[in-house]
């Protein structure tokens, strides 16, 4: 049977008196690439905010691999398995590839880290981090400084950034906003090549995106679940033809 990586239950989030997030259930399973849709606003990005502890809810409850972490905080949530990445680059410029990588791959071995200060564990280190890099096709661009990366490539780093701490849970908030034609493509086909086991969860506006990257849709609209499905079944749903994509417009 398959196993609930993420099951979140009437979650809210209140802003004053906006509601961002108003009562979302959501169930995503093991190994699933789940898209979330909808217009701008909608409360997708606060949706993950809640999601990784980044933003305290106003109601509801969230659990990872069955465990509640409502009221954890985002760093135990990341060594449950979380990992996401931001709407906008979330990176150190001055410092080259490598070293941005490197710096989350120790982060997330902190402990073991501060225990073990041996050669060894540095070895291991950028083991990881050259690993990582190759995962997401950036060998070669290691020693560059991220400011002389290509905005592609800084978006790629950023998943390897996410990747750095081995999550089975991976949280994309638009992977490909900004980028080209090439680049999207080429941003697809690493989201694809990611191992099959990595649960996936992904904010996207390119519809194409969506339906190349996607198993099953869900839309938000005004911090509701207007619609769940397959990409063939939202597609179809009349009402978010209506709302999102602006049939009759
Ligand atoms: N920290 C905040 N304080 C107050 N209001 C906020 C805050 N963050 C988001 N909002 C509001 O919550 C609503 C949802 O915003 P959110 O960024 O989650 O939307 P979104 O679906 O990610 O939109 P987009 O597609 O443009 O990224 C918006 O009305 C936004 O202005
Ligand atoms: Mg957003």
């Amino acid at each position: 049977m398959a196993v609930e990586a993420l099951k979140v239950s009437g979650v809210e989030k209140r802003f004053g008196a906006l509601v961002a997030v108003n009562g979302i259930n959501l169930s995503v399973l093991q190994g699933e690439r789940r898209a979330l849709i909808g217009p701008n606003g909608a409360g997708k990005t606060t949706f993950f905010n809640l999601i990784s502890g980044t933003l305290p809810l106003s109601a509801g409850t969230i659990q990872l691999w069955g465990r509640d972490v409502t009221r954890l905080p985002d760093w135990r949530r990341v060594r449950l398995g979380l990992a996401r990445t931001f709407q906008r680059n979330n990176l150190f410029m001055s410092l080259t590839t490598f070293e941005n990588v490197q710096l989350a791959v120790q982060r997330q071995q902190q402990v073991s880290y501060n225990l073990l200060r041996s050669a060894r564990s540095f070895q291991a280190i950028n083991e990881q981090a050259q690993q990582v890099l190759e995962q997401v096709g950036l060998t070669g661009r290691g020693e560059l400084k991220v400011a002389s990366l290509s905005y592609g490539e800084q978006r790629q780093l950023e998943i390897a950034l996410a990747l750095a701490t081995k999550p089975s849970i991976l949280l994309l908030d638009e992977p490909t906003a900004g980028m080209s034609l090439a680049e999207t493509g080429q941003m697809v086909e690493l989201v694809k090549s990611l191992p099959a086991a990595l649960t996936l969860l992904i904010v996207e506006h390119d519809m194409d995106v969506v339906f190349a990257l996607s198993d099953r849709i869900t839309v938000l609209h005004y911090g509701q679940v207007l619609a769940e499905g397959t990409p063939e079944e939202v597609q179809h749903n009349p009402r978010v033809r209506e709302v999102y994509l602006g049939e009759g417009e």
